[in-house]
């Protein structure tokens, strides 16, 4: 069987980090390339985050560019420091990558492979800056599938009561992407929010020997404390972005899936919020919507081991 190339948009990210590391594991799929963005670090440190990991993994072929620095309507102005380190991975000092990122601007990346790779799927991790210049660029190529980590439905958000990070970075990047004539899958809170990491994960990835493992075995105890006692009542984290990829991997299926506009309330209060054309926030509405563009994952029908 042919494996899926994989674009992946992201902005590494200690869970950005698992969902690449999973990848580069994942007999299914072949990352063809990355683009970075700003969001949990900024986009420059984003893609030197990115080819370390890849350097301690042995990948010295995968290009990496870097993308927007600045959302569409606002300047970048900080990360998440006190969730994924001051340096995105956590704080351990990742040693620098030999190799350069490639010198291309994100857009034209993702253009040159969509034309190598007509069944390329773009897997987006971060916030959809990247994606929306993409929307907006004269003539550039289709490329298949999209999957995009992001959006909170009726599960509450994670940066307000409302809003998930990715697209409360950027939600004006966001509304235009889900305005596309796209074949979008969302993967929001409400799903990626039922794959967790524990500490007895982390006793087995720490048992994996090679240095990836061994370094994301060691960004992962700032994650863990982030979320101990203030999300989940005992030790253990969300791996967001490591379900995103499975699903673009097409190795989980969603059990509950529903296809509809999405809209993004761009309001002070309300900034960041995923609704439905019809205003509710409820599973109801989403799997009552018909005809349009974005998919959207509120459940799944089996579980996977991640590290598995
Ligand atoms: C998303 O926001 C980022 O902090 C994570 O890497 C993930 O992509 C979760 O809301
Ligand atoms: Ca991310």
């Amino acid at each position: 069987m042919s494996r899926r190339p994989i674009l992946v948009d992201c902005d590494t990210g200690i869970d950005d980090a698992l969902a690449l590391a999973y990848l580069l594991a994942e007999p299914a799929v072949d990352i063809v390339g990355v683009t970075t963005v700003s969001g949990n670090t900024d986009a420059a440190r984003a893609a030197a985050n990115t080819l370390s990991l890849f350097e301690l993994a042995g990948v010295h072929d995968i290009p990496v560019a870097i993308g927007a620095h600045d959302f569409r309507d606002r300047a970048y102005a900080g990360g998440a420091p006190h969730v994924h380190g001051d340096d995105g991975v956590g704080g351990i000092a990742l040693t620098a990558a030999a190799r350069a990122h490639d010198a291309r601007p994100a857009v034209e990346l993702i253009d040159h492979l969509a034309s190598r790779h007509p069944d390329l799927t773009v897997l987006a991790l971060g916030p959809l800056t990247n994606l929306a210049a993409y929307a907006e660029a004269p003539g550039v190529a289709a490329f298949d599938h999209l999957v995009v980590m992001g959006g909170a439905f009726a599960h509450s958000g994670n940066v307000t009561a409302w809003a998930e990070a990715n697209i409360h970075n950027d939600p004006e990047s966001a509304a235009v992407v889900f305005a596309q004539d796209w074949d979008t899958t969302l993967v929001p809170l409400d799903v990626t929010m039922t794959q967790t990491l524990d500490e007895t994960d982390l006793v087995r990835l720490e048992a994996i020997p090679g240095a990836l493992p061994q370094a994301l075995a060691a960004m992962l105890p700032l994650y863990l404390d982030f979320y101990a006692g203030r999300v989940f009542a005992d030790r253990r984290c969300a791996l967001h972005d490591p379900l995103a990829a499975m699903v673009a991997a097409g190795v989980l299926r969603g059990v509950s899936v529903a296809s509809g506009q999405v809209d993004v309330r761009l309001e002070r209060g309300e900034r960041g919020r995923t609704v439905s054309s019809r205003g509710s926030h409820t599973q109801r509405w989403v799997r009552g919507m018909e005809g349009s563009a974005v998919e959207v994952l509120l459940d799944r029908l089996e579980s996977r081991d991640w590290l598995a």
